[in-house]
């Protein structure tokens, strides 16, 4: 009898503490692009009918750069009223220090995670975040337009350079003086990091910081890159392209106004969408190579959920990135968002095989990405980004050339480097 009045006394209690948690009320902040903000929405409205709890999403501008610097100013005031964080796959060595360990909490699910995912977001042994989804780049371009001019996908930049002036050319003589070659993310931020370190790669040039932390980026193959993508800059590029974000690059094309779209897999299903004026007129490809011999680079990409150490709801905030990235809801993310999962049974899920045949495709290509040197660069990584990102800029605007651009990068990143990163 003594025994089950314990057992009753326990359950007492464990209901207690469950009741207690119901009033939690959480906020969650990301950065919002496509229809982000619909889809986290209907997921955490699942989450507040299963649970009881509130949550309320903070919305922050597009641009990753942006993101960063207002997080940083938050978490350094200890800021407690945002619960999880949506963090860049980059930022983990930068931020770990106000995140709690999601080791132990997480424990039990784990082993579904590619393990690259995981690794990518442990620092010094504590796991900082939860891998949400995979970012990689696709070339995109218009089935349609390869087909009317009779030419091929580009597998080298100099192939896609003249094709898509070729395009740009035949459509604006039929009448369309919008249509563009190609847009990508030319804005000088982190999306310009992104886009030139697959440029430079490209061309066999390195990064910009290398993975030893070694600094070798003023070299003759990185500056054949850079003055490549300087010849886009109008010619088969806007000079406008120069202000582009994903979003602003997805919106040329979508309107049926490029030939060929660098962009990340978030825009497959936008793209193709019921109310896209180019659905199924679009496919998708690896990005071109620097030349014959040459191998192309895609940059890794991606979001994770991380918790504050300044929550006063750590247990519920814990619960809500465990459910955001439950089996269920990396499917729905990955059939209505085109965002690789990151949980390796999501790849061969038969109905997301069907609805986005894309996605189990992508597995190679995400296997394959280069990393951008976070782990190498530490807490330094953002400045040292954006002294890359600031010389690229620059030769791309035709403030000075490649060459003299990336010596003054050498220099600067060295400075910045100083004795150790
Ligand atoms: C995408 C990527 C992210 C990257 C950003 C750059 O959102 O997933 O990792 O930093 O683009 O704009």
């Amino acid at each position: 009898m003594r025994h089950y009045a314990r057992i009753l006394a326990g359950a007492a209690v464990a209901a207690f503490m469950a009741s207690s948690s119901i009033a939690a009320e959480l906020s969650i902040v990301h950065g919002a692009v496509g229809k982000d903000n619909e889809v986290l929405r209907a997921e955490l409205d699942r989450f507040e009918a299963a649970t009881g709890h509130k949550v309320t999403i903070v919305s922050m501008p597009e641009s990753t750069t942006d993101q960063f610097g207002q997080y940083k100013l938050w978490l350094s005031a200890g800021a407690g009223d945002i619960d999880v964080f949506r963090l860049d796959v980059i930022w983990a060595p930068q931020l770990a220090e106000h995140f709690i360990d999601l080791k132990e909490p997480a424990a039990d699910t784990l082993d579904q995670y590619i393990p690259s995912t995981l690794a990518g977001q442990t620092v010094d042994g504590k796991l900082v975040a939860l891998p949400m989804f995979i970012g990689a780049p696709a070339l995109y371009y218009r089935k349609d337009l390869l087909e009317k001019y009779g030419e091929k996908v580009p597998s080298t930049w100099a192939e896609l350079k003249a094709t898509a002036q070729k395009i740009q050319d035949g459509e604006r003589a039929a009448g369309n003086n919008d249509m563009q070659g190609f847009v990508f993310q030319g804005a000088a931020y982190e999306g310009l990091t992104c886009n030139a370190m697959e440029w430079v790669a490209s061309y066999g040039g390195g990064n910009f910081v290398q993975p030893d932390g070694s600094i070798e980026i003023n070299n003759p193959q990185a500056a054949e890159a850079l003055k490549m993508a300087a010849s886009w800059i109008g010619t088969i590029s806007p000079k406008g392209v120069l202000n582009y974000k994903e979003e602003d690059a997805r919106g040329v094309f979508q309107s049926g106004n490029a030939v060929f779209m660098r962009n990340w897999n978030y825009a497959y299903a936008l793209v193709n969408g019921d109310d896209s004026p180019i659905k199924g007129k679009v496919d998708v490809s690896t990005l071109p190579s620097g030349g014959e011999g040459l191998k192309p680079a895609a940059t890794l990409g991606g979001w994770e959920l991380a918790v504050s150490k300044y929550s006063k709801h750590q247990t519920e905030a814990i619960e809500l990135v465990k459910f955001l990235n439950n089996y269920e809801n990396q499917k729905e993310r990955a059939i209505v968002t085109s965002r690789p999962p990151t949980l390796t049974a999501v790849y061969s899920d038969a109905e997301v095989g069907e609805k986005q045949p894309f996605i189990p495709l992508w597995k190679p290509v995400l296997d394959g990405t280069l990393a951008r040197p976070s782990a190498a660069a530490k807490r330094k990584y953002n400045e040292a980004s954006s002294e890359f990102w600031t010389a690229v800029h620059d030769t791309l605007s035709g403030n000075g050339t490649a060459e003299e651009n990336l010596a003054k990068l050498q220099a600067k990143l060295t400075r910045l480097k100083g004795s150790q990163w």
